[in-house]
C-alpha cells in the first residue's frame, strides 16, 4: 500500500529518516538515541513528512512525522495520551490519509491488532481467525481450518477452535485477535495498546509470547503504548513522540538482549530515563 496525499515541502528521499537520531541527550549503556536501522535496506514502512490536521482543530494532531521500519524490526510508539499515537497508526494501517506528507508500507495492508480483541462474538475463535483467512483468499473451507488450527497453536491456544469469544478469558481472546492478525500473512504487524487492558501478570505472559513470535516470523512491528516499561521491555527502538502537535521528539536503541522482563535493571534504568523525556514533552505542553 502506498498513500501518497499532497506531500509537504521537504523531498520524501532525502528527509526520510530526518526525524530519528534527533535525540541529543545521553543515552545509557543499554539505550541510546539512534540512528535508523532502515538505511540499510528498504523500509518496511516508511513514514515521510507526514502531518495530520482534523477539521476544525488549529493546532495539528501530527506535524512533519519522519519514521522508517525496517523489515522484522520491533519499534514502539510512545507519547502522552492524546499525542497522536493512535492516529500515526491508524495512518500506517490506511485507515485514514494524512493531511501532507506520505505514507508507504510496500508489502501492502498491514495487520492491526487494538486495545479490544473485537471478535465477533457469534463466531468461534477457529471462525473469527477462518474469516481473516477467507478476506486473504484462502478458499477452501479444510484448508482454512487446518490454517486456523495453526495459528491458534502458534499463540498457544490449541484445542480452542470451536470456543466463543465469552468462553475465554481476556488475555485468551487478545492471543485470538493475534492469530487472527497473523492469519492476514503481512510482513508488517501495526498493535495499539493490544495488552493495556489485561491485568499485569498476563500482560508479561503475552509479552513473551509476542517477542517468541516476533523472533519466529520476521515481523516489523510496530507497538504503540504510553507504558514505557512495556515499550522498553519490547522494543529494539523507542520513539518518543511529542504532544501538540505529535513530532518525533527522540529515539531509544534498545540493546538489551532478549529475553527481556520487565524487572530487568537494565530495563528498569532504561526507563526511568525515558520516562524522564516523557514527562518533560507532558509539562511542555502543560499537561
Ligand atoms: N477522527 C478524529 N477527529 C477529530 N479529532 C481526532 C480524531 N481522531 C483523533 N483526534 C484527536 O487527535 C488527538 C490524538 O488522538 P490519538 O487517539 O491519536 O491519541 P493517542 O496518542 O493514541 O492517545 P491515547 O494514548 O489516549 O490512546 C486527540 O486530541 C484526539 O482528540
Ligand atoms: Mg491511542
Amino acid at each position: 500500500m502506498t498513500a501518497t496525499i499532497e506531500t509537504a515541502a521537504r523531498s520524501a528521499g532525502a528527509d526520510a529518516n530526518a526525524g530519528t537520531g534527533t535525540g541529543t541527550s545521553t543515552g545509557t549503556g543499554t539505550g541510546a538515541p539512534t540512528a535508523p536501522a532502515a538505511a540499510a535496506g528498504p523500509a518496511a514502512v516508511r513514514v515521510s513528512g507526514v502531518s495530520k490536521s482534523f477539521r476544525g482543530s488549529a493546532t495539528p494532531v501530527l506535524d512533519g512525522i519522519d519514521l522508517d521500519v525496517a523489515p522484522g524490526e520491533f519499534v514502539c510508539l510512545l507519547g502522552a495520551s492524546g499525542c497522536g499515537k493512535s492516529t500515526l497508526l491508524n495512518l500506517v494501517a490506511g485507515l485514514d490519509a494524512p493531511s501532507a506528507g506520505t505514507v508507504e508500507v510496500p508489502s501492502g495492508r498491514p495487520a492491526l491488532m487494538f486495545q479490544e480483541a473485537a471478535l465477533f462474538p457469534w463466531l468461534t475463535a477457529g471462525e473469527n481467525i477462518g474469516l481473516a483467512l477467507r478476506l486473504r483468499g484462502l478458499s477452501g473451507r479444510r484448508e482454512r481450518k487446518a490454517e486456523a488450527e495453526r495459528l491458534l497453536d502458534l499463540v498457544r491456544l490449541r484445542g480452542s477452535y470451536d470456543k466463543r469469544p465469552h468462553q475465554l478469558s481476556g488475555g485468551m481472546r487478545q492471543r485470538v485477535a493475534l492469530a487472527r492478525a497473523l492469519a492476514q500473512d503481512s510482513p508488517v504487524l501495526l498493535m495499539d495498546e493490544p495488552f493495556a487492558a489485561l491485568d499485569a501478570i498476563t500482560r508479561d505472559v503475552l509479552h513473551e509470547e509476542l517477542i517468541r513470535l516476533w523472533e519466529a516470523t520476521g515481523l516489523a512491528v510496530v507497538f504503540v503504548t504510553h507504558n514505557v516499561r512495556e515499550a522498553v521491555r519490547l522494543g529494539q527502538r523507542v520513539v518518543l513522540l511529542s504532544s501538540r502537535p505529535g513530532r518525533v521528539a527522540q529515539e531509544w536503541r534498545v540493546d538489551i538482549p532478549q529475553p527481556r522482563r520487565i524487572e530487568d535493571k537494565a530495563v528498569a534504568e532504561l526507563s526511568v530515563e525515558i520516562t524522564e523525556h516523557l514527562r518533560q514533552e507532558i509539562s511542555r505542553h502543560g499537561r
